[in-house]
């Protein structure tokens, strides 16, 4: 079960959305001002924060600063009274997930927090992104330098990116740095993963509503394109936009303008547009899935990120930089890699990518007790025979990404498994200390460890 912590001072509103979000489903804790819902999620932890923003003692804007700084994969929502959109846009700027305008409307929070639990699983399964950090793109293949060189070279331009490549290619990370790398830096860099988005609320997610515009809009709300002004607005997953939308899309990147769904006025942005797929929109323009106009608008500039197989050069200094990302991170020091470890690293074909790099580096660190890392620390479905044909069936090049996405979700899986096993025999089966070791609380461990059919020993229980 998900854990809201829910900040308000005003006890009432405190009931109501502890009442509301009690029926959804999710364990509630509450606290009525910002130090005391910092306290509360240090001490008991939350996979979901919503705070209001005017409060004594500790605002929200303080609130969500203190949950990036020391649990940056805990999504925060914001509650701000109605009509003030400035404060909304400045607390996304700062990274917050989403805001509910007061006086609320129950539909729309429910989604906004269901949205934002889904956000944090998948965070948690793509281990930590470093997206709030700089956007530190590394690699000397000459693809690799070919990519930094175009971003230099068009991150401070207005011309549209698009960026292909497989899952954990790098995609988010080049939109972070074309937004760094420009004079908008000051400026929002709003993403939204159309994947993520149902048919039927794209329209109004990019482009806001008017209040009526349909059941349960009970306020105005801008889109995201209006949240973006000035700054970047970065379409993760563009391939999943459905044909009607493409439309609707293209005119809003043609003209800069577009009105909210429900309303007659047109409202003028001034946006700077990133796009990313994993999807062969070649093929899905065949196909009559992806509109070639769009198509020709958004790739005004494409930039191809290969596969991490077909750059094996970038290993080398990709495995030093993750290095030394998690010895920070961890407090270790692990200072390289055995030349025998290295040439199993890149021989692996590495399905899920650079992710699937970074999550071995982060996890081979946990358990390594150095200086440096050794054959018999990577784990063995690196090193076996089929090491370079991952478990699926599809191998190492999936036909479809449904393909990929399976071969990557399974891999994880595995991965977490192995772990997990890992963490509780070296703590003798204590849940607790296993945890703390995993940087999870105690109870997503035990989540997993059902999932996964594992036991910790007694003495904990
Ligand atoms: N060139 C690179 N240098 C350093 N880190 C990288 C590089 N490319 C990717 N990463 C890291 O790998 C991870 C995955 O990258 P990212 O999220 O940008 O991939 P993606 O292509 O958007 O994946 P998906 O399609 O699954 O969303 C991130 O933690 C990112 O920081
Ligand atoms: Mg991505």
């Amino acid at each position: 079960m998900a854990k809201v912590l829910v900040i308000d001072d005003e006890a009432n509103l405190r009931k109501v959305l502890a009442a509301l979000l009690r029926r959804d489903g999710y364990e509630v804790t509450v606290a009525q001002d910002g130090a005391e819902g910092l306290v509360e999620l240090e001490k008991s932890g939350a996979d979901v924060v919503v705070t209001d923003l005017v409060m004594p003692k500790l605002g929200g804007m303080d609130v969500l600063k203190a949950v990036n700084a020391t649990a940056p994969d805990v999504p925060v929502i914001i509650i701000t009274a109605h009509g003030t959109v400035d404060s909304a846009v400045e607390a996304i700027k700062l990274g917050a997930f989403d805001y509910v305008t007061k006086p609320f409307d129950q539909t729309e929070l429910s989604a906004a927090i269901a949205k934002a639990v889904r956000s944090h699983e998948s965070a948690r399964a793509n281990a930590r992104s470093d997206a709030r950090g700089r956007a530190a793109l590394v690699g000397d293949s000459p693809t690799m330098q070919e990519v930094l060189r175009i971003i230099d070279r068009v991150a401070d331009t207005p011309s549209t990116v698009l960026i292909t490549g497989e899952s954990g290619t790098g995609k988010e990370l080049v939109a972070t740095a074309l937004h760094e790398g420009s004079s908008r830096r000051n400026r929002p860099l709003i993403r939204i993963n159309c994947a993520a988005i149902p048919k039927d609320l794209m329209e109004s997610e990019l482009f806001g509503y008017e209040r009526g515009a349909f059941t349960g809009a009970v306020t105005s709300k801008p889109g995201r394109f209006e949240l973006a002004d000035g700054g970047t607005l970065f379409l993760d997953e563009i391939g999943e936009v459905p044909v009607e939308m493409q439309v609707k899309l293209l005119r809003a990147l043609q003209e800069s303008e577009f009105e909210r769904v429900g309303g007659i006025k047109t409202t003028r942005v001034d946006v700077r547009l990133v796009a990313a797929t994993n999807r062969d929109l070649a093929e899905d323009i065949e196909a009559g899935r992806f509109r070639k106009d769009l198509f020709y608008r958004l790739a005004v500039v494409p930039i191809v990120l290969p596969p991490l197989r077909d750059r094996t050069e970038d290993i080398p200094t990709l495995v030093r930089h993750f290095l030394q990302k998690y010895n920070r991170r961890l407090n270790k020091q692990i200072d390289g890699v055995e030349p025998e470890a290295l040439a199993v690293l890149q021989a692996y074909a590495w399905p899920g990518n650079i992710r699937e790099l970074e999550n071995l580096i982060e996890r081979v660190l946990l358990f390594a007790d150095g200086p440096l890392i050794r054959l018999k620390d990577l784990p063995d479905s690196l090193r076996g025979p089929t090491a370079t044909m991952p478990s699926a069936p599809l191998g190492s090049t999936p036909s479809s990404e449904t393909g990929l996405k399976d071969i990557v979700r399974m891999r994880a899986a595995e991965l977490e498994k192995d772990l997990i096993t890992r963490a509780l025999e070296e703590t003798g089966g204590n849940v607790t200390r296993a945890a703390k070791l995993l940087q999870i609380s105690r109870k997503s461990l035990q989540t997993k460890m059902k999932e996964f059919g594992l036991r910790g020993g007694e003495a904990d229980e």
